[in-house]
């Protein structure tokens, strides 16, 4: 079968994606909150969010290797089998993984400010356990020099047109103190080998930063003495317009604070009941602290219980005893606060490409 070919999800993912668990943006898979109840602190794999720019490959394990190269290297570098990296020392990581783009449909349906691009709701995201080699360890094993400024990882999907120009592979740079710092060559998700859709056989995965970074399929890793740049740090995944430098604002890196409730929006209660809602609040740059909930217009705030320790990469879950009295239209609120005293705002300041929303959502929800 060639490359790529179409399986049973359709649209360029391998994995099936019914419509209970999936909502389809052309060739993306958005997961929908409303199922995710009583699935536990990871995503499951089958309902991981997929977002690639052309399609799954199919890539054989046994030939598939990683080439580590570049100037920033003492020697010729290295190449390394998935056998091979499965026997160096692993460690297990929890980190959300989150599309930069996440919430995009808010900037028009809560700011009357559409952009352009796939129109997530919430579900561009999902939490894993991550297992593989520290990138450090094998840049180290490469003959790392020091004179390496950037890194460059490179996957094996097929190449990415958009305007009618050919922008090559997807490959992003990042700086080697990130690389160095908590970056991952993962080979496992959950426990199981990195199933195809999420970069298998192996992948990076990159903490806390905009999905983007986190290459999937990963061939290559070029290691520079000098910064490298690709369109995916000039072109796309930057902030352009007001408050933003002329040519744009510099390549995206942490992600922001966010919150879902595990509802479906529009879910319709019953009054007189006490119901328990449920959600999940993660930030990129520290653990989240605390959460509140207000379900009267944002009015008055309530403190969330927490139900999972703090974790620095990882998301909470929580839950709030709600009893409507009357009947009538709600919009609920969750606003999450991180370590670092980064918090949810109510408006999220605009980009052009809309880019990391992180206001508060207003979930529509009916009370009967
Ligand atoms: N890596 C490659 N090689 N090709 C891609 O299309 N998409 C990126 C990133 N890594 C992508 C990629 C984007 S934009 C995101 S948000 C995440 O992978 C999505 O990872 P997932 O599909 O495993 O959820």
């Amino acid at each position: 079968m060639p490359p790529g070919t179409p399986s049973a999800g359709g649209g360029g993912i391998a994995k099936p994606l019914p419509p209970q668990w999936f909502l389809r943006h052309g060739g993306n898979a958005e997961m929908r909150w409303d199922t995710l109840a009583g699935t536990g602190l990871h995503t499951p794999n089958e309902r991981f969010f997929v977002r690639n720019h052309t399609r799954t490959p199919r890539i054989d394990q046994e030939t598939w290797r990683l080439r580590v190269h570049g100037s920033g290297l003492r020697g010729p570098g290295a190449v390394f089998s998935l056998a091979e990296l499965r026997a160096l020392p692993a460690v297990t990581l929890d980190a959300v993984l989150e599309c930069a783009g996440n919430g995009r449909r808010y900037w028009s349906e809560q700011q009357g400010t559409p952009a352009p691009g796939t129109a997530w709701g919430l579900g561009g995201v999902g939490m894993a356990a991550w297992r593989g080699v520290p990138l450090g360890e094998l840049l180290e094993r490469a003959g790392l020099g020091p004179a390496a400024v950037d890194v460059l990882p490179g996957g094996l999907d097929p190449e990415y047109r958009a305007a009618g120009r050919n922008l090559g592979r997807v490959r992003r740079p990042l700086p080697i103190g990130k690389a160095l710092d908590d970056v991952l060559v993962a080979y496992e998700m959950n426990g199981q080998p990195l199933p195809p859709d999420h970069g298998g056989p192996a992948r990076l995965v990159v903490p806390g930063w905009v999905g983007v970074a986190s290459i999937k399929w990963l061939g290559s890793v070029e290691v520079a003495d000098r910064p490298l740049e690709s369109p995916w740090t000039t072109a796309y995944y930057r902030l352009f317009g007001p408050g933003q430098p002329a040519g744009g604002g510099p390549a995206l890196t942490r992600q922001t604070v966010k919150s879902a409730f595990e509802l479906a929006p529009g879910a319709v209660l019953a009054a007189g009941r006490t119901h328990r809602l449920r959600g999940r609040s993660w930030s990129g740059a520290a653990a989240v602290r605390a959460v509140e909930v207000s379900t009267d217009g944002g009015r008055d705030w309530y403190p969330a219980e927490l139900l999972d320790p703090p974790s620095r990469y990882g998301w909470r879950r929580w839950a709030v005893d709600w009893r409507p009295a009357e009947p009538g239209r709600y919009g609920l609120r969750a606003r999450a606060t991180d370590l670092l005293g980064r918090t949810q705002p109510a408006e999220a300041p605009f980009n052009r490409e809309g880019y990391l929303f992180d206001a508060v959502v207003v979930h529509p929800v009916t009370v009967v």
